[in-house]
């Protein structure tokens, strides 16, 4: 990778993902998209080309001007949200994703995007989940996850397009906040444990999920885009995560820094219905041997970070 445009740049893997890859390869080979418009001032926003994934017309007018090497194609709505709008996911996520397939396949772009912990169903086996399994979601995400790794595995044998991805697991960060999906409970737990010492959590006690810190998974993405594409055996998409953690683990992580903080439990069916047809454990084996993956953070440092970044910028909040 040399020069990279991104789509969904403003989301909560694309911000973080634009400032480490600004820092890597040089903020004038970077080109961040997004359907929004952003005010914050920062080095996104200068930088920052509107861009809708559903017009392929301005995509392609977008990369011939800027002539990058390498599309990552951050651009979707999460779990929740498609639950709310089943035609409008298909349309963004399964419609903006072959735009952008289209456009690699033109312009001979290196291709990354994101599948899921969502792309197995309630018959895929929960626990050590194997790299190749049943794979029959019952939620439009899991549809639209699954069609994405067939079409994107597609796109490279009949084209030869070098399309690469990860199943991510729940993504943990503070730099933004997280887009609707079913894992974000984790999150929005870190920000009330410091807020107001108590959580109420959407997911019922015992829901045991894999989750992964967002530096782990930014640094995933870059060793994955820059391994030999000769020892890849599989492309879309490798099982990664760093943990699998209840509400309640979580929770008993956090009193180590906040003693008396409180979890408490109203169930919302719809995430709940999600989260139980996903696996427990996911089996990373082959994503550690085709490329090294190799994840640095676990619960216990994951939430001392989170903690530690979380009052920081409530101390500048209030300063
Ligand atoms: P997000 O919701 O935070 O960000 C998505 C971004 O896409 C937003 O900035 C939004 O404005 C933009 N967008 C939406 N519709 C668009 C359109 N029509 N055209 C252009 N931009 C549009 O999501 P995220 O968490 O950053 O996820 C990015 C990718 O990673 C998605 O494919 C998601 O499924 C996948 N993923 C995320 C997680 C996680 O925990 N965050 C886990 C597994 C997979
Ligand atoms: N974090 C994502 C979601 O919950 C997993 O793909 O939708």
């Amino acid at each position: 990778m040399k020069r990279i445009i991104i789509t969904g740049a403003l989301g909560q893997i694309g911000t973080e993902l634009t400032f480490k890859l600004m820092e890597k390869y040089g903020e004038e080979n970077v080109l961040p998209t997004d359907i929004l418009e952003s005010n914050s001032g920062d080095v996104i926003s200068k930088h920052l080309k509107i861009l809708d994934v559903r017009d392929i017309e301005s995509m392609k007018k977008i990369v011939e001007e800027f002539k990058p090497d390498t599309i990552l194609h951050m651009a979707a709505i999460l779990s929740a949200t498609c639950e709310k709008n089943p035609q409008v996911a298909w349309d963004i996520n399964m419609g903006g994703l072959v735009n952008a397939l289209e456009v690699a396949r033109i312009h001979k772009l290196k291709f990354f995007t994101p599948s899921s912990i969502g792309a197995f169903g309630p018959t895929t086996p929960k626990i050590n989940t194997p790299q190749s399994t049943i794979q029959r979601p019952n939620t439009m995400y899991g549809v639209n996850k699954v069609s994405g790794e067939l079409l994107c595995d597609y796109y490279y044998i009949k084209f030869g397009v070098d399309t690469r991805g990860l199943r991510f697991p729940g993504l943990i960060s503070h730099v933004k906040e997280p887009g609707g999906g079913t894992t974000d409970y984790a999150v929005e737990m870190y920000f009330e444990a410091v807020k107001s010492g108590k959580y109420t959590s959407f997911l019922d006690k015992g829901t045991c999920l894999d989750m992964m810190y967002m530096e782990d998974a930014i640094d995933a993405i870059i060793q994955l885009m820059e391994a030999d594409g000769k020892e890849l055996k599989n492309r879309n998409a490798f099982n990664i995560s760093a943990m699998s953690v209840t509400p309640e683990m979580v929770a008993n992580e956090i009193r180590k820094h906040i003693g008396d903080f409180s979890l408490y439990y109203k169930v919302d069916p719809v995430r709940q219905g999600i989260a139980d047809s996903w696996p427990n454990a996911i089996d990373c084996f082959e994503a550690k041997r085709q490329w090294g993956f190799a994840p640095r953070y676990n619960l216990e440092l994951m939430t001392e970070v989170m903690l530690e970044a979380i009052n920081n910028k409530k101390s500048l909040i209030k300063a």
